[in-house]
């Protein structure tokens, strides 16, 4: 989803903002375009397409400067096109602005604007934000920027340039943003991705408060327009950790690197056959669990449900944040809100832990980047600790946050004084060595999807914990390779999607030992008595299975509370292959976004 980048120090600008801009694409996006400022004059280009596009540009080698902002769009309002990308300007072309969010009133400001003779050139709803700034500007743009902000309904992250001030001012609301602090050099962006190969320190602005940067200085204003003081932050993420090492894809990186994802989600957590988390909610009160989220991290939500229930024996329910936040939920004081977010700021989830909490709920958060949104909206929270996830298809942090629930969960049966089972924390200790195991199956796999990759749908199944894993690698699928894939709890398939089946049919059966085994066997012989092609996905060589099975995946034998976590890798390396072959760019997959911070 959009990003935003700005510069102001004494570097060459150009590289820095295009530097910059490329660490943003994994959000996400359909046009790109910087402004810069030099001598009393505002250059900017913009451009349809990939920042590769914008590099070619020959008006770019033209630009000059040491203060500047950067934008990649994604399209809400108006088409992908040049005229619709950031910057905007303002008639004069002195004021320049880059925006992400969507301003609600932006119809009426538009004609207000149109009829007071300003010419809007675009189909968005950000370009008024321009015109207005220049409706109030009177030789202050921090001034003309509060007054627009009164105006404006609706999310925003801002940053404004001028060609007759030598600063940058930013301005957030339901949109992150954050300011690097270097020496004599400051940076602004919408996440840290683009900041931390300069300065690990960094500023996360609130909502409704406003930056000033200038070189080597920043101010932070509060709603009133009062200067305060804000903590400098440290990144932890090396630039290292953000760039995609020997692997054609960071999906690929993000994959090998779970094992090491593991060991740092539980790194500390697990103690002397206790749990150790710092979470600051009395227990005794929550009467009820309801996970949200969207995506991917739903897919963990609802394995959670299976981990938390067994666990701590509450009452649990999972919601799509989407509809939680309006569907007019009936919460009370001993509900808990659990937001599972890898970024921590998709704009649904957000809004759904603001409702529980104004519901009277406690909320949590299970979340990846340090210092997101989400992170801070809730009463507590677990970090993931599972590293940058720059791939928009999410494979690591799905990983990382099973495990964060399963810790939970087993944390909720120790607070309320019960024996915990030894052998599941050292099992857990295991995992990343399992998974390890599974990595090594990606040339196999490889060759499975050599042989599937022309089809047109894929069908997936599991039982129980590892249904959710079903849709899981069904929303991998189609979200790099855009084959149509549908995941199901097999018992399910009776009543609908048995009717698919045929020779041209991929079935991917998540087979592996569990409770219900010999279930999932009679699924898979209806499946093949009707000539579909199955996958299994098993954990020892089973004659039987394989009798039936085109193809048999085998990886390590774990607790079934622990095998979604095992299974999905499979999964994740079969979707990454098929979309490898077919040629797509796995990382940037059309119309999806990483960090879907507008509704
Ligand atoms: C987008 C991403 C998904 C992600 C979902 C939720 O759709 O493409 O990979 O699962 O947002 O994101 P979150 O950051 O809240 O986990």
């Amino acid at each position: 989803m959009c990003g935003i980048f700005g510069y102001i120090g004494n570097r060459e600008i150009v590289p820095v903002l295009i530097g910059g801009l490329k660490k943003l694409e994994y959000r996400g996006y359909d046009s790109a375009g910087i402004c810069v400022s030099k001598n009393g004059t505002l250059q900017y280009i913009k451009k349809e397409g990939r920042i590769s596009e914008l590099e070619k540009e020959e008006g770019l080698k033209k630009i000059s400067g040491s203060i500047g902002i950067a934008h990649t769009r994604w399209a809400t309002h108006g088409k992908p096109n040049e005229k619709n990308s950031h910057p905007h300007l303002d008639c004069k072309k002195e004021i320049a602005i880059v925006h992400n969010g969507i301003i609600e009133n932006y119809r009426v400001l538009k004609k207000l604007l149109t009829d007071e003779g300003h010419k809007i050139l675009s189909e968005t709803d950000s370009e008024i934000i321009v015109h207005l700034i220049e409706k109030f500007y009177e030789g202050d743009l921090e001034d003309a920027l509060s007054k627009t902000l009164k105006l404006i309904e609706g999310a925003y992250g801002i940053a404004v340039l001028s060609s007759k001030e030598e600063k940058i001012i930013v301005a957030k609301k339901g949109s992150p943003l954050v300011i690097g602090v270097g020496e004599k050099e400051m940076f602004v962006a919408s996440d840290i991705s683009p900041i931390v190969e300069y300065t690990k320190k960094v500023i996360y602005l609130s909502d409704d408060e406003i930056g000033i940067i200038s070189r080597g200085k920043y101010i932070i204003k509060n709603r009133d327009g009062k200067q305060i003081e804000k903590d400098l932050q440290e990144i932890k993420w090396s630039i290292e950790s953000i760039e995609k090492a020997n692997f054609k894809h960071f999906m690929l990186k993000e994959s090998f690197e779970e094992p090491e994802v593991i060991k740092n989600t539980i790194r500390g957590r697990i103690k002397e056959g206790k749990i150790k988390l710092s979470i600051n909610l009395d227990f005794k009160k929550i009467k009820r669990i309801i996970l949200t989220a969207c995506g991917t991290s739903w897919h963990s939500a609802l394995i959670g449900k299976y981990l938390i229930e067994e666990y701590s024996k509450i009452p649990c329910e999972v919601d799509y944040a989407s509809e939680f936040r309006y569907r007019n939920p009936l919460i009370s004081e001993g509900d808990l809100i659990i937001a599972i977010s890898q970024s921590g700021e998709t704009a649904d989830t957000l809004a759904a832990i603001k409702e529980a909490k104004e519901r009277g709920a406690k909320t949590l958060g299970i979340v990846n980047v340090v210092g997101s949104t989400i992170s801070r909206e809730v009463d507590s929270g677990i970090y993931l600790h599972a590293g940058p996830e720059t791939g928009v298809a999410s494979t690591k942090a799905f990983v990382s946050q099973v495990i964060a629930i399963l810790l939970f969960s087993i944390y909720l049966k120790q607070e309320k004084g019960e024996e915990i089972d030894k052998e599941l924390l050292l099992e857990i200790e295991n995992i990343p060595d399992k998974i390890e195991k599974v990595l090594f199956n990606s040339e196999k796999i490889k060759k499975i999807a050599e042989k599937f990759k022309d089809s047109k749908n894929f069908l997936y199944f599991g039982r129980g914990i590892n249904f959710p894993v079903a849709l899981e690698g069904a929303l991998k699928l189609k979200e790099i390779s855009y084959i149509h894939a549908e995941g199901y709890p097999a018992a399910e398939m009776k009543h609908g999607p048995i009717a698919l089946i045929d020779k041209n049919m991929p079935v991917v059966f998540l087979a592996t030992k569990s409770s219900i085994s010999k279930k999932i066997l009679s699924n898979i012989e209806e499946v093949y008595a009707r000539k579909g092609k199955i996958i299994s996905i098993v954990n020892e060589k089973d004659l039987e299975i394989e009798k039936f099975s085109e193809e048999v995946i085998v990886v390590p034998e774990t607790l079934e509370e622990l095998s979604p976590v095992v299974n999905v890798i499979s999964l994740q390396l079969l979707a990454y292959h098929i979309a490898n072959l077919r040629g797509f760019d796995v990382d940037k997959p059309r119309n999806l976004a990483k960090s879907v911070t507008v509704e």
